[in-house]
């Protein structure tokens, strides 16, 4: 074959997802092994999802809604903003990538910060476009940089709140003055993956911000079924923003991108409020007990608004990682980000976390640095 690459495909280094656990049991020869590294839901959905599941077998025949129907209803009243307003995706993912393909053109710019998610970047590469990227300082995104950055090429800014790996979040007050001095001709993408595990006074109010305010640039708020409420697997994000925006996603959206399980699932989690309290309950307060007992252990944990966080072992942490890996823990190493002695840890469940503590103190004794 002799098939000319676009010099900017190219340059793409694909996305380093988190391997499957029984791909790394496999390649490791383990048993039994636990992964805390991809930020999921060690609790997994709530039973009315499951439910909703099985219902949704019966009609597997046939296309999904493509509208969304029910569920982009139950989420227009959950957030209370109109239905026009609500764009789904597959996996909030897919919202990012409907955003870059719709108002990014060949050599215009967009502004993230870096270390963010990765995504945002890659989406921006693929359609030819330039990352504009920003530092975060002191671990969270500066947006007195961000803001400094934007030109007349600027088309969109990618901030996630909280930010994916450190777990620091923004005020809503820092938010308002930022976006209030940016330009009407670009928009602000507020990822709120994590936003569930958030204290709610730290919750920027979308409702608001999605609002077509004149002179001022637009926003975007995502939000996903990935993480607190823990169908990572199905793919099921969606995104809150003014019905302008919504109309022009719509536009290169593909008619059936939500299948029907994830439609039915998050439908059902969406009312099951019990369980998300619950669980995002849980998470927290597991959180707090496991950054208490690592700090015991001599390692520092960053503070997070998230279900994950970063720990500071003072040594390379890419070595600790790999022992921790042989002994059947696996955890997100930091180096690619630009943080050595860093790795992520996502909370899990009880037993996973006092697994993960063990190991935690053995393997830093192995590595001499315990
Ligand atoms: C900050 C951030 N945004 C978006 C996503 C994508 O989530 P989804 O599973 O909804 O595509 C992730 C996934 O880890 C994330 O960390």
């Amino acid at each position: 074959m002799n098939i000319a690459i676009p010099a900017h495909i190219e340059a793409i280094v694909p996305y380093p997802p988190g391997k499957p656990l029984e791909e790394i049991e496999r390649q490791y020869g383990l048993k039994n092994a636990i992964k805390l590294a991809s930020n999921e839901n060690p609790f997994g959905p709530s039973p009315k999802a499951l439910q909703a599941i099985q219902n949704a077998m019966t009609g597997l025949h046939r296309y999904p809604d493509g509208s969304g129907y029910y569920l982009v209803r139950a989420l227009a009243e959950h957030h209370q903003v109109e239905p026009n307003q609500i764009v789904l995706g597959n996996g909030s993912n897919e919202v990012i990538e409907f955003l870059v393909k719709a108002y990014v053109n060949e050599d215009d710019e967009v502004i993230t910060s870096h270390p963010s998610f990765l995504m945002y970047s890659k989406f921006v590469q693929i359609k030819g476009g330039v990352n504009r990227v920003v530092p975060l300082r002191d671990m969270a995104h500066d947006l007195d940089a961000i803001a400094a950055q934007v030109t007349e090429r600027t088309r969109l800014v990618f901030i996630d709140n909280p930010n994916n790996p450190t777990g620091s979040a923004l005020s809503p007050e820092l938010f308002a003055s930022f976006l209030d001095g940016l330009p009407d001709t670009i928009i602000v993408i507020i990822d709120e993956a994590y936003a569930d595990f958030m204290e709610a006074a730290l919750r920027v109010p979308c409702k608001e911000l999605i609002s077509d305010q004149p002179g001022r640039c637009g926003v975007v708020c995502l939000r996903t079924f990935s993480k607190a409420y823990g169908l990572a697997g199905l793919r099921a994000g969606y995104g809150l923003m003014h019905e302008s925006i919504a109309a022009i996603l719509n536009k290169v959206r593909q008619p059936f991108n939500v299948n029907s399980f994830a439609l039915a699932a998050a439908h059902a989690a969406i009312h099951d409020r019990h369980y998300y309290n619950t669980v995002v309950s849980r998470i927290t307060e597991a959180k707090e007990q496991l950054m208490r007992r690592v700090e015991e252990l001599g390692c520092n944990p960053y503070p997070s608004h998230t279900n994950f966080f970063l720990i500071n072992i003072h040594d390379d942490a890419a070595t600790l990682c790999e022992a921790m890996l042989h002994s059947g823990v696996i955890v997100r190493p930091m180096s690619s980000y630009g943080f050595t002695n860093c790795f992520r840890i996502s909370v899990g469940t009880d037993t996973e976390n006092e697994r993960f503590l063990e190991v935690l103190s053995h393997c830093l004794k192995v590595c001499g640095y315990g």
